[in-house]
C-alpha cells in the first residue's frame, strides 16, 4: 500500500498523533512532525521527521508546508484536560483555537487545501441520548470542548470561502497502545481510566472510581472505549477521501459498545492477573453518564472498521507499554 503522500502532522509526537506518525510511515507516506515538545515526547517520533515548532508560529509553518511540498495537515496539536480548561478557559482558547487559525492561515499561504482535524464527543455534552449521532445538537459543557466546536466553525467557513476541505473526527475514548509496545500513553499528570488502573496495578495505591450511583447497570459510567490504531486509520482515511476530491464533513470516532467503568476494572483483572485497588469517590464534575458512538457514518462513508473492537486487545496492549514503560 505504498505511497509517498506528503503529510504535514501537528501533534504527532503526542499519544494519538505518534500512533498516527507510526502508521503513516509503515504505510509508505512522507511524513513531518511539528510538536513544540510542551505535551509530546522526542522519543515517540523519528528525529528526521521531527521539527519543533508551536502552532502560533505562522510564517514558520507555511515555510515547511512549502519546503515539504505538503498535500494535507493532520491536526492533532491542542491541550486535553477537561478539567484544566475550566480552571484556565484563555489557555484553551488561545493553544487550541487561536493556535488553529495560525496553522490554517500558514495552510492558505503555503496553499495546502485538506486537514483532518482532533475534534471530541466533549462536543455533545450532555447528550440526550445514546448512542450518539453526528446530527446530535452541539453544546459542549466545557471550554475544552468549545475550543474544538470554534475550530469545527473555522473549519466551515474556511471549506466555504477558501475551498479547504476538512474531516473534523469526533474521538470517543482513545484508548490502548501499539501492539508492539513501542508506543503508548504518558500523560503527565495522567487523568485517563486505563492508565490510572494499570499504575495502580503496579504501584498498589487505588485508583477511585467517580461515582456508582449513576443510572448504569453497575452504577458506575458508560464510555466508547476506541483503540488508539484504529484512531490512527481513522485519519488516514480521513486523508485520502479529501486529497481524493471528498467532501467536507464530521465523524464519530467509536466503536459502537460502551463499557462501564468497573467491567473495565475487571478487564484489566482478567489481563494483568492481579486484583486492581479500588475505592469508590463522589462523582466527578461535568461526567456524562454514558458516551457511545453512532459509527456508522465513519464506516460508510470512509470505509472504516475497527481491528481491535474488543476490550480485551485494548487493556492488553496498553498493559504491554506499561510494563515496558515501568521496566
Ligand atoms: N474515571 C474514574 N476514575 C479516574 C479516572 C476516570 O472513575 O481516576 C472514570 C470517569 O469518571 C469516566 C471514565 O472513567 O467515567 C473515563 O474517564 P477518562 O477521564 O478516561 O475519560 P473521559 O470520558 O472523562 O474523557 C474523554 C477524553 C476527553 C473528552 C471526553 C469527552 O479523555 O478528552 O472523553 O469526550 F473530553
Amino acid at each position: 500500500m505504498g505511497n509517498s503522500r506528503k503529510i504535514l502532522v501537528t501533534g504527532g509526537a503526542g499519544y494519538i498523533g505518534s500512533h498516527t506518525v507510526r502508521l503513516l510511515l509503515e504505510q509508505g507516506y512522507d511524513v513531518a512532525v511539528v510538536d513544540d515538545l510542551s505535551k509530546g515526547y522526542r522519543h515517540n517520533v523519528p528525529a528526521s521527521r521531527l521539527f519543533k515548532l508551536n502552532i502560533a508560529e505562522t510564517g514558520a509553518l507555511a515555510e515547511l508546508m512549502r519546503q515539504t511540498a505538503c498535500e494535507a495537515v493532520i491536526h492533532f496539536a491542542a491541550f486535553i484536560a477537561v478539567g484544566e480548561s475550566m480552571r484556565e478557559p484563555e489557555r484553551y482558547f488561545a493553544n487550541n483555537v487561536a493556535g488553529s487559525l495560525s496553522l490554517l492561515t500558514a495552510m492558505l499561504q503555503a496553499r495546502v487545501k485538506h486537514i483532518v482535524f482532533s475534534s471530541t464527543a466533549a462536543v455533545y455534552g450532555n447528550p440526550h441520548a445514546t448512542p450518539i449521532l453526528e446530527t446530535f445538537p452541539i453544546q459542549p459543557v466545557n471550554p475544552y470542548g468549545e475550543s474544538k466546536v470554534m475550530v469545527e466553525t473555522l473549519l466551515r467557513w474556511f471549506d466555504a470561502i477558501h475551498g479547504v476541505t476538512s474531516v473534523c473526527l469526533r474521538y470517543f475514548n482513545a484508548s490502548g497502545a501499539d501492539p508492539l509496545g513501542r508506543l503508548g500513553e504518558e500523560h503527565e499528570p495522567e487523568t485517563h481510566l486505563i492508565p490510572l488502573l494499570l499504575r495502580a496495578v503496579i504501584s498498589g495505591e487505588p485508583v477511585t472510581i467517580f461515582g456508582h450511583d449513576y443510572d448504569t447497570p453497575d452504577g458506575t459510567c458508560i464510555r466508547d472505549y476506541i483503540h488508539v490504531d484504529d484512531l490512527a486509520q481513522a485519519h488516514i482515511l480521513a486523508v485520502e477521501h479529501l486529497v481524493g476530491g471528498g467532501r467536507s464533513g464530521q465523524f464519530n470516532v467509536g466503536t459502537g459498545v460502551g463499557h462501564t467503568v468497573l467491567e473495565i476494572v475487571r478487564a484489566v483483572e482478567e489481563v494483568t492477573g492481579k486484583k486492581v485497588p479500588y475505592v469508590f469517590g463522589p462523582r466527578r464534575e461535568g461526567d456524562p453518564p454514558s458516551l457511545v458512538a453512532a459509527s456508522g457514518k465513519l464506516r460508510a462513508e470512509l470505509g472504516w472498521e475497527p481491528r481491535y473492537a474488543d476490550l480485551r486487545s485494548i487493556v492488553t496492549h496498553a498493559w504491554g507499554f506499561a510494563r515496558k514503560r515501568k521496566g
